[in-house]
């Protein structure tokens, strides 16, 4: 197997709070390895354009407090095609990169195995998306602080919900997986979530509507998840069949994307970081680095990007208990 002594570093797809506390980590323990460490700006777009600087410690100071990512970050359309790939390729060749740490989400770790699997070169991942919809992970780096903005939000909107005795329709992200919304839901205390993953017979809003919601209270805030005409297209069927509520919607967007990352954000990204120079050093080639019941764990990138990740019942159970 090749030694490693070069890596190149990346984020790649949406933007996640605690992004720059995994660079700097993968930075610093590269370093501490005596390797080099590359630094590629704008994720696969910036390896096929060689946008690419050498890293120091310094290059990282400051950094962990930061939302957003200083790398940049795009979701890259050349990439997809074999001419872009054998262009990343030739950078990686060039700059005498060994292995490549990919920091993202879904896209952008299949994109990595894609490229693994074409030229034979290492790559570690690091779940990096507010989704938390990666398998084998415990929490992504930027869910717990997405999680935490929100419930700040809704908690925001619930005095005025109360105030004038409203539904509100409160929309967030997740793309397919509703992590967001069912936990935002129960930490928020809010009367009920409509998620992906909940694709029972039960229609979600019959059911929300059906437990008597209105009986015991005046005001009420459902989290809806993204998908399938999110908040829109509940409230609308709320003004159709029960017009005597007063409905609201409010759609979060991307301010549950920003910020400076928890604590918790923090020391994951900083673990994980760390290990996935552990990962290298044991050998470790196309996996990502995850974290399950507080360990670190590797997770080969073929599962983590193909196996759902379900939403425990459990929790579906907790909200549906405590919303009466
Ligand atoms: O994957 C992260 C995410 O924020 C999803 O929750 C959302 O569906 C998507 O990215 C939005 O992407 P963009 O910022 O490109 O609109």
């Amino acid at each position: 197997m090749k030694e490693i002594r070069n890596i190149g570093v990346m984020t790649s797809g949406g933007d996640a709070p605690g992004m720059n506390a995994a660079i700097r980590a993968i930075t610093r323990a590269a370093i501490y390895e005596g390797w080099k460490v590359f630094a590629i700006y704008r994720g696969w777009e910036g390896l096929i354009h060689d946008d690419i600087k050498e890293f120091s410690t310094e290059s990282v100071s400051s950094t962990i407090q930061r939302g957003g990512t200083i790398l940049k970050t795009a979701r890259s359309e050349e990439f997809l095609t074999p001419e872009g790939r054998k262009k990343a390729y030739d950078n990686i060749c060039k700059h005498g990169i060994d292995a490549l740490m990919v920091i993202g989400g879904n896209g952008s770790l299949a994109g990595a195995q894609e490229l693994a699997l074409e030229y034979d070169i290492p790559v570690i991942g690091l779940p990096g998306t507010i989704d938390n919809d990666l398998y084998g992970t415990d929490s992504t780096i930027g869910y717990d602080t997405a999680l935490n903005t929100i419930v700040e939000c809704v908690d925001k909107i619930r005095d005025t919900a109360t105030s004038h005795d409203r539904i509100f329709f409160v929309e967030v992200m997740g793309r397919d997986a509703g992590f967001l919304a069912q936990n935002s839901a129960i930490a928020a205390g809010a009367e009920a979530a409509i998620i992906p993953e909940d694709n029972t017979d039960i229609d979600q809003l019959a059911d929300f509507i059906g437990r008597g919601i209105r009986k015991s209270k005046n005001s009420s805030i459902v989290l809806v998840s993204e998908k399938d005409g999110g908040a829109m297209h509940y409230a609308e069927r709320v003004r159709n069949e029960y017009p005597e509520y007063n409905v609201k919607v409010s759609i979060l967007g991307h301010l549950q994307r920003g910020g400076k990352p928890t604590a918790y954000d923090r020391i994951l990204a900083s673990r994980l970081g760390v290990a996935s120079i552990e990962a290298l050093k044991e050998g470790q080639r196309n996996i990502m680095v995850g974290i399950k019941d507080d360990k670190i764990v590797y997770v080969p990138i073929s599962r983590a990007i193909k196996i759902d990740k379900p939403i425990d019942r459990e929790l579906i159970n907790v909200l549906t208990i405590l919303s009466i």
